[in-house]
């Protein structure tokens, strides 16, 4: 079918820096499946960062690249989706204004990540405007593509049903510009971090996607094991006890796992050798993202002049969606036809 007919697809995420295994499960690898079927957009929300991160705004540049890298590397590919910057596309901004003309004070206020995120990040001043219309650009990014479907966590979930309204009432009080967009929830797979916590780069217990070999060795053997298992002779429990074990399952053949637990339960293996296989498993599963890497490495400049070409295809888009937007309140609606 050709690009114009298929569905499209948007998403994003905030540049914060080296992308971890949690990622490319949860997102990462659902991208790379989308990119097949949809007219994909996928970017990078770094004035979404700036909404939190404004009093040392210089950080965020130096994420980005790094970012995309990692995308590139895990297969996200720029013959398929189309890759950008937010800040590259100014058209955002432009929509986000005129959205905000129409959003209620209270749709926002409502929004639980609002309060919830205040209260993780005590340390940081969120009472702001730009914090509380962060979910009004979010909407902005969307309809900008006229996305159907938006491939998001469960977290993100409250941000796609405020576009979704957005989107019904901009078409309501104006005319019918936008498509109303879907999110489409991520499966993602259980992946605890080292310690047992979610992975995360603030608990520092994550394999990052450019670890070494050495690095993802060296991370799995701390990974906690069956903490009522001390010694090899004692009988362990893999599903119920066992965090490195959710690893395995994602990593090893069921015929494999099946081994592992029978011989876990019966106290034939010793986890270091268990984790050993495992970290084994992940090296050789990361092996063609280091290959990537590295070809990209080779050539100086590719990433940014991905993301410029990117820019541009995504620019010619938002620039038609603005002009639609623009007539859609600036000149007078025709009169109804009477029949
Ligand atoms: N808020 C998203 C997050 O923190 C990032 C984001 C910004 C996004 N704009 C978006 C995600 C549009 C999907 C669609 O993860
Ligand atoms: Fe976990 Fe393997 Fe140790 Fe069993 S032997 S507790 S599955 S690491």
């Amino acid at each position: 079918m050709a690009a114009q007919g298929r569905q499209r697809i948007l998403s994003g995420m905030r540049p914060s820096g080296r992308l971890h295994l949690g990622h490319l499960h949860g997102v990462l690898e659902n991208w790379k499946r989308l990119q097949e079927e949809y007219q994909c957009f996928f970017f990078v929300a770094d004035w979404h960062a700036l909404t939190t991160n404004y009093e040392k705004p210089w950080t965020i540049p130096e994420n980005i690249e790094d970012m995309v890298l990692d995308w590139l590397a895990a297969g996200i590919d720029p013959e398929k989706a189309t890759l950008f910057v937010q800040s590259d596309i100014k058209e955002h901004a432009e929509l986000q204004l005129l959205l905000s003309m129409i959003t209620p004070v209270s749709w926002l206020e409502r929004n639980p990540t609002y309060k919830e995120q205040q209260q993780q990040l005590k340390e940081r001043d969120l009472a702001t405007f730009g914090f509380l219309g962060y979910p009004v650009l979010q909407a902005a990014d969307i309809i900008m593509y006229k996305a159907n479907k938006v491939p998001v966590g469960v977290d993100q979930l409250p941000h796609v049903e405020l576009t979704r309204e957005i989107t019904r009432r901009f078409n309501y009080l104006y005319r019918e510009v936008f498509p109303v967009p879907d999110a489409l929830l991520t499966e993602v797979p259980k992946l605890p971090g080292l310690d047992g916590r979610k992975m995360s780069k603030s608990y520092g217990n994550s394999i990052y996607l450019n670890d070494t070999e050495e690095q993802v060795a060296k991370r799995i053997s701390t990974m906690v094991t069956d903490v009522e298992r001390p010694r090899k002779s004692d009988p362990g429990d893999p599903e119920k006890r066992c965090v490195a074990f959710n690893l395995h399952k994602l990593y090893l053949p069921q015929e494999r796992l099946d081994e592992i637990v029978a011989g876990c339960r019966a106290a034939e293996i010793g986890c270091v050798a268990c984790k050993k296989e495992l970290a084994a498993a992940v090296n050789a599963a990361m092996q063609p993202m280091r290959d990537r890497r590295r070809e990209l490495a080779e050539q100086p400049g590719a990433v940014r002049r991905i993301l410029e070409e990117g820019a541009e295809k995504a620019r010619a888009v938002a620039r038609n969606t603005m002009d639609e937007v623009r007539e859609a309140l600036f000149t007078e609606p025709p009169e109804p036809v009477e029949n």
